[in-house]
């Protein structure tokens, strides 16, 4: 695994998060809220570095020259549904934010993606994409939203997720060259349906309350 390219979150608060996310008794609303700090706060490491620029300003006392992110605004893309439940997290860190849309369900028997709708912000080319998905499993939906991206001439994309399988991180490593992952955790494996376990479930279901 090139793991220059993946950076797993180590915080303790991260951990403990991701805990009470993957016990089965806990309901939808802390479930979505839950995501969306974790959202934020992989956000918050993933924009460690965004360059920065040179402003003069006057405190009540003096003048000072202070620093502000440089260039154009970054664009949060959301693989619906899940997805979804990342971007209010990350629009809280970094409100100038864009928001594009990529739509993707799985197949339940094939495992594959099936593509339903796409949505970005004009000019997204020019700009960093936050892609966000907190399910890595087989990788597909991931690897299809970021071939979908690639083909606009997107250069700049990294992608925010929660939960990851090996499968999943090594398939999509393999399948884009730049791409870098967050992810909180890195799991065992995938089941027969393409679960990862011990992971949380289905984050769709689980955050919309659907099941
Ligand atoms: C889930 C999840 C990811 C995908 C991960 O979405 O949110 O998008 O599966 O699996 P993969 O890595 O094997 O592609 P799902 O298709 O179930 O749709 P939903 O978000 O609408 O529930
Ligand atoms: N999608 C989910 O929501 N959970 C998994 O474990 C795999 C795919």
């Amino acid at each position: 695994m090139n793991t220059d390219r993946v950076t797993v979150m180590d915080h303790a608060m991260v951990k403990h998060k991701l805990s009470i996310l993957r016990c089965k008794d806990t309901p939808s609303k802390l479930f979505a809220e839950l995501v969306g700090e974790l959202a934020m706060m992989e956000a918050y490491e993933a924009t460690r570095d965004l360059p920065l620029e040179d402003i003069e300003i006057e405190t009540p006392l003096a003048q000072t020259t202070a620093q502000q992110i440089e260039g154009k605004k970054l664009v949060i893309v959301p693989i619906l549904r899940a997805g979804l439940g990342m971007v209010d997290g990350i629009l809280e860190l970094i409100p100038a934010a864009r928001v594009g849309h990529l739509g993707m369900q799985r197949d339940e028997k094939t495992h594959k993606p099936i593509p339903y709708y796409a949505k970005l912000p004009t000019g997204s080319e020019n700009r960093k994409i936050l892609l966000v998905d907190p399910m890595l499993a087989t990788g597909g939906s991931a690897i299809m939203a970021i071939e979908h991206l690639r083909k606009m001439g997107i250069k700049d994309i990294t992608f925010l997720n929660l939960v990851a399988s090996p499968e999943g991180i090594e398939a999509l490593l393999s399948a884009d060259p730049d791409v870098h992952i967050y992810t909180c955790a890195i799991d065992e494996r995938l089941n027969e349906d393409a679960y990862i376990i011990p992971g949380l479930g289905d984050a769709g279901d689980r955050i919309f309350g659907t099941k």
